[in-house]
């Protein structure tokens, strides 16, 4: 059993998704903790509803990043963490944690990676005037949306999308491809071979 542990920092819907593959029976693992950096995220409510254990940590309240970090590690560390689900999470980790917990950072971005890293990839899409936009779930390496990717759906951008039409149409994907990938890991069906993750077949 993969134990699991999700930082996010908004409305939750891809924590969401998460728990309900589990919930059915999809995912052979178990969130042991919600964390996250902003004390109105939807994502503790559906913690508290979900019944997971959660915790809300100020980053103001830490001298350094360092200190902040060390304190999400030991919490971590607390729950016996195995993989670290980044799902909303809208702070960059540092070289030093990330090394720390290496190839068992996963995070989702709205975007084809690597086009459009970092913030508001969907209005980035649309101001670039591409066709086709889409979400990414990648292992999260040291640099920022850099690294190996685990899986990508691609939707239309239509012509007179807004930027939330757009982000409307990539959350369905994102719903579908992150308990995806963390079902594979979970089943121990991945590995890394630089850039390239590769995914065991089923042997018929
Ligand atoms: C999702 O669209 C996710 O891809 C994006 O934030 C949203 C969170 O929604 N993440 C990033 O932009 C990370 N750079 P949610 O809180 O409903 O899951």
């Amino acid at each position: 059993m993969l134990n699991i542990a999700v930082f996010a920092s908004g409305r939750g819907s891809n924590f969401q998704s998460i728990i309900d593959s589990i919930k059915a029976g999809e995912i052979p693992a178990e969130i042991k903790i919600l964390v996250s950096d902003t004390q109105t995220a939807g994502a503790l409510k559906r913690a508290e509803r979900e019944d997971i254990e959660n915790i809300y940590i100020n980053p103001d309240h830490f001298e350094t990043k360092k200190d902040y970090e060390e304190e999400l590690l030991s919490i971590l560390e607390g729950v016996n963490t195995d993989l670290v689900v980044l799902a909303g999470y809208m702070r960059i980790l540092s070289p030093l944690f990330v090394k720390h917990f290496k190839n068992r950072i996963v995070n989702i971005h709205p975007s084809l990676l690597p086009a459009f890293r970092g913030l508001d990839a969907q209005k980035q899409a649309l101001d670039y005037g591409v066709k086709h936009s889409g979400c990414t779930v990648h292992f999260v390496d040291q640099g920022m949306d850099t690294g190996p990717i685990i899986m990508q759906a691609v939707v239309p951008v239509k012509q007179d999308d807004s930027a939330d039409d757009l982000a409307a149409r990539i959350l369905k994907e994102e719903h579908r491809i992150y308990p995806e990938s963390i079902k594979l890991i979970a089943e121990d069906k991945i590995t890394i071979e630089g850039r390239k993750v590769k995914i065991l077949k089923e042997e018929n």
